[in-house]
């Protein structure tokens, strides 16, 4: 399932009180956990970057720090550490599936932004934070 078409299922759900959380358990090692957790704080950081850029009519560069950040370029870079220190193949394959979406989502927010149309690159910029609510709101590391 798509990650947006996912989120807007969770839309539609209505908010879950906040006592009774129903996201699964990854169970990443702790050096794993370390990773991801510095990775997401990239994460935040590249879309904070990717809105400034978009908002200041700057969309090729939008598109660069799409790709290098949150594209397919930034996936596989932890090939090189231990195993234990590697998020990735610990992960459930359905939320590992939900990263590899969100990788393809920043890639075609990329092609976009680079063609300059600055309404189709507004309109994509859900695609870029879908995949972050959609494995956050199934997926928990405590
Ligand atoms: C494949 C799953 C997945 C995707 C996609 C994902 N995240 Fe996360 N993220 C997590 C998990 C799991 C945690 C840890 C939650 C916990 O502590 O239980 C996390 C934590 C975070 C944190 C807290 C980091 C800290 O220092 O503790 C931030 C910020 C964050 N994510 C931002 C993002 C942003 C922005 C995106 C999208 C660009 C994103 N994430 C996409 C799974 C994901």
């Amino acid at each position: 399932m798509k990650a947006w078409l996912f989120l807007s299922s969770i839309v539609l759900a209505g908010a879950v009180p906040a006592a009774e959380d129903t996201r699964q358990l990854a169970p990443l090692s702790a050096e794993a956990a370390a990773t991801l957790r510095a990775d997401m704080r990239a994460n935040l950081l590249a879309i904070n970057g990717i809105l400034d850029l978009v908002a200041a009519g700057k969309l090729k560069e939008a598109g660069e720090l799409a790709e290098k950040e949150l594209g397919f370029a930034a996936m596989g870079k932890h090939r090189t550490l231990p195993f234990d220190a590697r998020p990735g193949p610990q992960m459930p394959p359905e939320m590992h599936r939900i990263g590899i979406e969100g990788h393809q989502a920043a890639n075609d927010f990329a092609r976009i932004a680079a063609t300059g149309d600055r309404e189709r690159t507004i309109a994509a910029l859900p695609s870029l934070t879908a995949p972050c609510v959609a494995c956050h709101y199934a997926y928990r590391l405590r």
